[in-house]
This record gives C-alpha cells, structure tokens and sequence, in this order.
C-alpha cells in the first residue's frame, strides 16, 4: 500500500510520515516551505539526499489533493 513505502531508507520515513507532518503544518501555499517542516519533523532526507525528489513529489501531491 502506498501509505506504507519507504520513501526515505536511511531515515526510515514512510509516506505515511510525511503525509502526518504535512497534516501539523497548516499553511500549504508553498511546497519548499512545507518541506522544511516535514524535514524538521521525519529527518527525511537529512542522509544521503537522495530521496530529496520523491520527498518533494510526494509533497505536492498531497498539496494538489487538500
Ligand atoms: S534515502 Fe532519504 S536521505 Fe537517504
């Protein structure tokens, strides 16, 4: 299920993860800045990088369905 993938390996972060940060942070106007937050709160991708674009998709694909 798509709730359950592993988007980020090194931090152990699920979709579902990001999606819960996304649902702290309130103000959806800007996808970089949702980011952060989410960043802040999983520590996705604080470790090799290398899940940054699917962390970012993933972002705005929440967003788009708000
Ligand atoms: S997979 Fe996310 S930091 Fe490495």
């Amino acid at each position: 299920m798509k709730e359950n993938y592993t988007v980020c390996n090194c931090k152990q972060v699920k979709y579902v993860d990001i999606a819960n940060a996304l649902d702290t942070h309130k103000n959806f106007d800007d996808v970089l800045d949702a980011f952060k937050d989410v960043q802040k709160v999983t520590n996705c991708t604080t470790g090799c990088g290398g899940c940054y674009q699917s962390v970012l998709d993933i972002i705005s694909e929440i967003m788009m369905n708000k």
